[in-house]
């Protein structure tokens, strides 16, 4: 018996053409093809090295020991395979939106809202926990520069350590954040550049201190977990490598894209990889692994232990100030453009891809975005936000993995400016050790986890379905409201 047009296989199954895609994605038409080799390398780099490295590293020490260094590189050939993958399908289905996008033209339709409702982890969450990292170097920083630390009760979250009630300093550059991106903030390549020279200077000034104090026998009992302690703590600390992914989504401006684009992907992944195992090693070696439990700002902290004054910890302090910060503005606004992509398709309210005339931004979407940020800045502690960011990232990357097989299978001939290399095994490698890595995540994260997939696809069943773009087009056009839907703002 045919299945009836409107029925619900259908509806999950049905997909956004891949060709003429960009019709809907818009701003691609616009975009020249400007960024070369280099500045690709370096944005992949910023948008890649903040909070992972400075906070969330010497969290994740107590869970493998020594063999920490391992986890890193564990976790950096994961998103290594998948970013590869991400610049496949980024060049043959060339629409915003990232992977929610690319599944949508190739998974189907229930496959995009599992795979954005990943995304609100990879990005929405990511901010929150980025904000937080960043709030614990201020009060470092406040503590060095004025004797004056911020108390606890007002700088960490409840469960984050002793007396914390909210996490104040988080919420003010949340809200810092949205509002740049409001009035239209954009990063631009030079900002970035200057960033990545003063995250790299820092993390290099805190290598060479550390290996003062180093000593090789704290490598002795290498690990202490065995290696489902080094997969858990990759699973953590694969956090310090989301933002990698977003190489792929400046397809549209770069030159000679099938050269340069896999290129700076690998070159800034082996940057990224190369500057945490010696920021890893370095620490390590600098003390003993138990020392790491419970030491927030853990690398300026270290600092301070070895040298026995605060300059150098002031230093780094201030570094990672200034440059997690841009990493806050990047995540959020790759929140707000997912949302935007969401809402212009249907599957979520109209409201939320809606351009405000006067600003040219998403203004309704990025408050939303950045009041449900800020309370999960201010009340739940780093570790938890980071391993969701994590689970996220992991299952959207396979999603995107599986996404490039299915395409190749179903339309081998579409154009791609860029194939990834050594398929099928990229692909199905990047699954192995994505999957994985999940597969350790603490049970905890799994169950918080299922609950967001369950709301997400009860959203979709209840409302999405019937609201889709692709049903027509219910979602309203919403004008009278001084904003407008409209392509997303270009970055
Ligand atoms: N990778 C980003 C960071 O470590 C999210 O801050």
């Amino acid at each position: 018996m045919p299945i009836p047009a409107s029925s619900l296989p259908r509806q999950m199954l049905r997909r956004r053409p891949v060709s003429g895609a960009q019709v809907a994605g818009g701003t691609s038409n616009h975009l020249r093809r400007s960024l070369g080799g280099f500045h690709l390398t370096m944005f992949g780099v910023g948008a890649t090295v903040g909070t992972g490295i400075f906070v969330v590293f010497p969290q994740a020490v107590p869970q493998a020991g020594p063999a920490v260094v391992v986890s890193f590189i564990l976790a950096g050939a994961a998103a290594g395979l998948a970013a590869l993958c991400y610049a496949e399908l980024a060049s043959a289905v060339p629409m915003s939106g990232s992977a929610y996008s690319y599944s949508y033209a190739t998974l189907g339709e229930v496959g995009a809202v599992v795979v954005g409702a990943c995304l609100v982890l990879e990005y929405g969450v990511s901010t929150a926990a980025v904000s937080v990292g960043w709030s614990q170097y201020l009060s470092k920083l406040s503590l060095n520069v004025f004797g004056l630390a911020i108390p606890q009760a007002i700088s960490s979250a409840p469960g984050e350590s002793e007396g914390g009630v909210v996490n104040l300093p988080a919420i003010i550059l949340v809200a810092i954040c949205a509002a740049m991106l409001i009035g239209g903030t954009s990063e631009s390549a030079k900002v970035n550049a200057v960033m990545v020279v003063i995250k790299l200077g820092v993390l290099l000034v805190f290598a060479v201190i550390a290996s003062t104090a180093f000593r090789a026998d704290r490598f002795a009992d290498f690990t202490p977990f065995g290696f489902s302690g080094i997969s858990w703590a990759a699973g953590t600390i694969f956090f310090s490598y989301v933002g990698l992914d977003a190489v792929s989504t400046a397809g549209e401006e770069v030159r000679d894209p099938q050269r340069t684009i896999p290129r700076a992907i690998i070159a800034a992944l082996l940057i990224v990889t190369g500057v945490y195992v010696v920021v890893a090693v370095a620490a390590m070696g600098s003390q003993p692994w138990q020392d790491f439990e419970g030491q927030n700002a853990g690398l300026a902290v270290i600092v301070d232990n070895i040298t026995g004054n605060r300059i150098g910890s002031t230093v780094l302090a201030a570094g990672a100030v200034i440059s997690i910060f841009t990493v806050t503005l990047v995540t959020m606004y790759g929140q707000t453009r997912i949302l935007f992509a969401m809402g212009r398709d249907g599957l979520l309210p109209a409201s939320l891809a809606k351009v405000n005339r006067r600003t040219g931004t998403p203004v309704t979407n990025t408050v939303i975005v950045a009041v449900v940020v800020a309370i999960l800045a201010g009340l739940v502690p780093l570790q938890r936000l980071a391993e969701m960011v994590s689970i996220g990232a992991l299952t959207a990357f396979i999603a995107v993995s599986v996404a490039v097989v299915v395409l190749r299978v179903r339309e081998p001939d579409l154009p791609r400016g860029f194939r990834a290399p050594g398929y099928p095994v990229t692909p199905i490698l990047a699954v192995a050790v994505c999957g994985w890595i999940l597969y350790n995540l603490h049970r905890y994260t799994w169950m918080a986890f299922t609950a967001w997939m369950a709301i997400a696809l009860i959203f979709y069943l209840a409302w999405g379905r019937r609201h889709s773009a692709l049903d027509g087009g219910q979602n309203g056009s919403g004008a009278g409201s001084g904003e407008v839907i409209a392509d997303p703002p270009s970055e």
